[in-house]
């Protein structure tokens, strides 16, 4: 028998990738009520929004407006995919960056319009800098497991991506399943290599449930010795550029395993449902985890 964590952080990434692939305009205040109900459930980590290009990403074209009127709690970050991403969302008072690439060149092209090479790249001075004024940067590495475009991904190529930007001085690496192709026997292997590579990085796992291993996924990581863990309450989310993946890993459920297991999140499971019940008219798809669904009968 392993022996698991005692205490586990979530960073509630439902704001940022669960609402940046719904077709439906979600009104600011929606999202900000949506925000506050997750800080008042116990949440202390949060991806608010991102700061990418609205051609793009329609749905995060109020990013600024996100920032701004966002209740200071705990550790606020903002995803942005490069320089004019970054400097935006500095003067729009963000202190917290998460910036992103894949080990995946196809993704990247389709997902950033650039090479995983031209990416890092240009991404290496815009850390550097905000290393150098004292901000946290969180490294959010897609396609770690497996690329909807090329296939399995071998675990080599996601460490020297990880390496790169731990050279760079990045102070988390997040992780990520995007397609939610993972399995339990290569979460396991996969973030016990990490831990061994990066023991003095934040580590944390991200992943999609699309076949409904997300939660498999995450027993077999804490065994790992991972303590860190994104999700999204209500299960929203998904990358619009990886074709079939649907959203993160709902709040609600993996605190209800966390929960049985007398893991300390400090993250109240009713509250996590009421933060959902703020956006969930505004969605064009039912909000289906097990909690939430319980929740109502
Ligand atoms: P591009 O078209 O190559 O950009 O897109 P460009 O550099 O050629 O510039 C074109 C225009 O975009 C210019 O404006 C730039 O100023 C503007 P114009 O002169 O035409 O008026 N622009 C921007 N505008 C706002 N914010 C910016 C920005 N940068 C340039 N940051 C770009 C390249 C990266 C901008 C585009 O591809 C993009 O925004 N992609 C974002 C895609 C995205 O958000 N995907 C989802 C997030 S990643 C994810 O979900 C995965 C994750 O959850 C982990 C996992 O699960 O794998 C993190
Ligand atoms: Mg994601």
């Amino acid at each position: 028998m392993f022996s698991l964590p005692k205490n586990v952080t979530l960073i509630e990434v439902g704001p940022r990738d669960g609402l940046q692939n719904e077709k439906n305009s979600i009104p600011t205040d929606s999202k900000l009520a949506y925000i506050h109900a997750l800080q008042e459930a116990g949440i202390q980590e949060m991806e608010l929004t991102s700061f990418v290009s609205p051609k793009w990403i329609p749905q995060m074209a109020d990013a600024k407006e996100i920032v701004g009127q966002a209740k200071k709690v705990g550790r606020q970050i903002v995803l942005t995919p490069n320089e004019k991403g970054v400097s935006t969302a500095l003067h729009a008072g963000a202190q917290n960056m998460a910036v992103f690439v894949g080990v995946s060149n196809t993704f990247n092209k389709k997902n950033i319009n650039r090479t995983t090479e031209e990416a890092v790249n240009a991404l290496f001075p815009v850390v550097r800098q905000l290393k150098e004024k004292k901000h946290f940067v969180r490294a959010c590495i897609s396609t770690a497991f497996h690329c909807p475009y090329e296939g399995w991904i071998k675990p080599e190529q996601t460490i020297a991506l990880c390496q790169q930007f731990i050279d760079m001085g990045a102070d988390e690496l997040s992780v990520a399943d995007t397609d939610g192709m993972a399995n339990p026997a290569a979460s396991f292997s996969l973030f016990n290599n990490l831990k061994e590579h990066f023991p003095h990085t934040l580590l944390t796992a991200h992943f999609h449930d699309t076949r409904k291993l997300g939660l498999t996924n995450i027993y077999a990581s804490l065994q790992a010795g991972v303590d860190r863990f994104d999700t999204s309450a209500g299960g929203l989310g998904g990358c619009p550029f990886a074709p079939g993946a649907t959203g993160n890993v709902a709040t609600e459920d993996v605190l209800y395993l966390l929960n049985t297991l007398d893991i300390h999140t400090g993250v109240d499971l009713q509250k996590v449902i009421l933060a959902v019940d703020e956006v969930a008219p505004y969605l064009s798809r039912p909000i289906t985890t097990a909690m939430y669904q319980l929740s109502k009968q």
